[in-house]
């Protein structure tokens, strides 16, 4: 097959900047739209954040638990990186609101706590935040269908589940998007104009600080602090780019959600095996392809068949393609909110996003030039971004969510 099929050419990824643009300002205006911007009404507290929390983080494959303490020398994390757990189980037909609270609760019933503490749980699903803290479940992605949550709060049942079964109790639970425990995490990093937050592992999607005037579907009764910045969690993985081929069409077509994502679809973790296999339908492949073994194909080329190699790397390059093209897009909206944005902090978590190829350049690499080239040739050359690995981004900024 001709694998040039997945190359972007300039002016398509320009296309592409445009209308992730004009889409992301739509969203600002109306509710229910392509690329939903949903705001976050829990704002960091200025000034240092200190106390102690459980934190959870619910993801697409796997679970962690940890006890995080922030002091004035920075964040501690117990057990080291979180206590983890696989839970694709979640996937399954028939798993159940009250299965799910149960190999939830496990792990948290493990922690060693003193005394009351607050819960922030890092909930990686889109969900609208509500004005004390909890979230309300918009619909399911990345495979999971656990349909009696939906349309309804996701921290309030289960701080009443694990309450009933533990002593100290927890005092309260936060919730937020993984993209915006990310930026959260980068805030403790001053010097910048404006901070982003960027997940590409199973799935992908992006977070900004905008300002309040230009949320336009902002609603008196959602009383924000007019002077204070909205962290907007973009569900940027429901965006549905121009060029996109048959092939995407092929593995939406045979995906959860249908019509769904179309850009995560197209971009991370969990779809790139699907677009790899898709591509030669005549031949067989393992059912578990992931992103994982994608990159182990370019990294260790001698044992797969060369033209899979090939295929592997532009499905590759073409996943930070876009994701440098969502990049671009979201950067020029903040620009045109605040000419003076300059330095941007970029933190970025997700395994696709950190992995490497051995015979080529990373992924960070590549999402990194083209974004240069996009900015450039929207006249934005001079703004400067400056990439972030936090180890835990997403357990600390959840914290800091918890204790704010
Ligand atoms: C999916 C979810 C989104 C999350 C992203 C990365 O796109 O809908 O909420 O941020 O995956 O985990």
């Amino acid at each position: 097959m001709d694998e040039k099929i997945f190359n972007l050419d300039l002016q398509q990824l320009k296309d592409i900047v445009l209308d992730f643009r004009k889409k992301l300002e739509n969203g600002l205006e109306k509710d229910n739209t392509e690329i939903a911007c949903l705001p976050t009404f829990i704002q960091p507290k200025k000034g240092k954040v200190n106390g102690k929390s459980v934190v959870l983080d619910l993801g697409g494959t796997n679970y962690r638990v940890a006890t995080v303490d922030i002091n004035e020398n920075g964040a501690v994390i117990h057990p080291e990186n979180g206590w983890k757990k696989d839970l694709s189980v979640m996937k399954s037909p028939g798993f159940s609101e009250d299965d799910l609270f149960k190999e939830m609760a496990d792990p948290i019933y493990e922690t060693k706590r003193d005394g009351e503490m607050p819960i922030g749980y890092c909930f990686s699903y889109p969900a609208e935040s509500l004005k004390d803290g909890d979230a309300k479940l918009l619909r399911w992605t990345k495979g999971v269908n656990i349909n009696e949550m939906v349309d309804k709060p996701v921290g309030k049942p289960l701080l009443d589940y694990l309450n009933k079964g533990t002593e100290p109790k927890f005092s309260n639970i936060k919730i937020i998007n993984d993209t915006v425990a990310s930026l959260f995490a980068g805030l403790t990093k001053p010097g910048y104009d404006t901070y982003i937050g960027l997940i590409v592992g199973t799935g992908t999607n992006l977070a900004a600080m905008m300002r309040p005037d230009k949320i336009k579907k902002l609603k008196p009764s959602d009383e924000v602090d007019m002077n204070a910045l909205i962290p907007i969690n973009l569900e940027s993985g429901n965006f549905f780019p121009p060029h996109l081929i048959n092939i995407d069409n092929i593995v939406d077509e045979h995906s959860d959600k249908k019509g769904a994502q179309r850009f995560e679809k197209a971009v991370s973790g969990m779809y790139l095996g699907e677009i790899l296999k898709a591509s030669f339908p005549l031949n067989k492949f393992e059912d578990k392809f992931d992103a994982q073994k994608l990159t182990s194909m370019m990294s260790y080329p001698d044992v797969y068949k060369e033209e899979y190699v090939r295929v592997a790397r532009q499905i590759y390059h073409r996943s930070a393609a876009l994701v440098a093209a969502s990049l671009a897009g979201l950067i020029s909206v903040l620009h045109d909110h605040d000419n003076s944005i300059r330095k941007i902090m970029l933190t970025a978590e997700g395994s696709l996003f950190w992995s490497s190829d051995k015979n080529g350049p990373d992924y960070k690499e590549l999402v990194t030039e083209k974004l240069a080239t996009l900015l450039k040739e929207l006249g934005l050359g001079d703004i400067q971004v400056d990439v972030n690995q936090m180890p835990n981004a997403n357990l600390i900024g959840t914290a800091i969510a918890a204790l704010s």
